[in-house]
């Protein structure tokens, strides 16, 4: 039987409307007390970010034939969590990055406490909508449960906080392959497999099948930081929404600056076909997300 699948740009905007829309479900709107807070929260929010992870736990949900619109609020949650990341990421005391989503830092505009605040709230918010009990009409309460512990994982001491520290503590230092592979699988790779996992636990998902997304998602993680690391030598700030070369000025060990950039696109060819091999036990149902795994490779910002 030959499936027709819609045209894959299509397929993404639509995840992405849906994405858009939980996110202003949840956002509390700006002129809620305190107002600077919340239109902080909303300023880094409403950028218009790629929403890679939360369209990767909606195409998820379709892969394990679940209805994707009731899993959009663990979606926001992860969002909002990668958002609160990249508040923090901008700071003076870590990256001191002025752009970012091609427009100035949250800590430019509201200032540092603010961005803080931000970032703090955001990061709480993801919790409270994970845990709101009207999603038990659709869901199991243990399902949640491990969805959300999911997501704490995934941002904490042993996934991106934990990344953030290891990338911190490495910067102007010569670091071996290993540590900087490290330091990418979890400030980047664990969040990224967190929107798979979040979705197969939400789907009820079996242990052979999370094992399998998984590992699409650790694989993808891991390439999508190195073309980060890439774009930060290649891109422009028009394209990034972010200023090119920060790496540089922090003197941070990235694939390319230990590796060149040539074997780099190499090792990221390799990572793609591996993620897309992790699915083949799915077949026509992981048609989507092997085509994400495809833009890894071409992708400009
Ligand atoms: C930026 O993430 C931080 C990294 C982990 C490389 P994205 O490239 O997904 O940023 P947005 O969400 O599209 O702004
Ligand atoms: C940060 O990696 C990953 C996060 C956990 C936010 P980078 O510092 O390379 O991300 P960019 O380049 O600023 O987006
Ligand atoms: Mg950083
Ligand atoms: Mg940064
Ligand atoms: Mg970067």
């Amino acid at each position: 039987m030959i499936t027709q699948h819609t045209d894959v740009t299509t397929y993404l905007d639509d995840k992405r409307r849906l994405v858009e829309q939980a996110l202003e479900t949840y956002l509390p709107p700006a002129d809620t007390l305190p107002p600077t807070l919340h239109e902080a929260m909303r300023y880094s929010t409403f950028a218009g970010g790629k929403r890679l992870r939360p369209v990767m736990l909606l195409m998820t949900a379709e892969l394990f034939e679940r209805d994707c619109r009731d899993m959009a609020f663990a979606a926001a949650a992860l969002e909002i969590v990668h958002t609160y990341s990249l508040i923090h990421d901008d700071l003076p005391a870590m990256d001191n990055d002025d752009l970012r989503r091609g427009r100035p830092t949250n800590h430019k505009v509201y200032g540092e406490a603010m961005a803080i605040l931000a970032g703090d709230a955001l990061l709480t918010l993801a919790f409270q909508i994970m845990t709101d009990p009207t999603h038990l009409a659709h869901f199991d309460p243990v399902a949640i449960i491990h969805a959300t512990r999911e997501l704490a994982l995934a941002a904490g001491s042993t996934g991106m906080a934990g990344g953030q520290a290891l990338d911190m503590q490495a910067e102007q230092r010569q670091i071996s392959v290993e540590e900087l592979e490290t330091i990418h699988r979890y400030k980047t790779g664990k969040m990224i497999a967190a929107a798979m996992r979040m979705g197969a636990f939400l789907a009820e998902a079996r242990p052979e099948d999370l094992y399998a997304v998984t590992r699409y998602g650790e694989l993808v993680g891991l390439a999508f930081q190195i073309v980060d690391d890439i774009l930060d030598l290649e891109g422009s700030a028009e394209t990034l929404g972010k200023n090119p070369a920060s790496d540089l000025q922090r003197q941070k060990a990235t694939y390319p600056s230990l590796h060149g950039v040539a074997q780099s696109k190499k090792y990221v060819e390799q990572l793609i076909k591996d993620a897309i091999q992790a699915l083949h036990v799915f077949g026509e149902r992981a048609y989507y997300l092997m085509q994400l795994a495809d833009y890894m490779r071409s992708r400009t910002y």
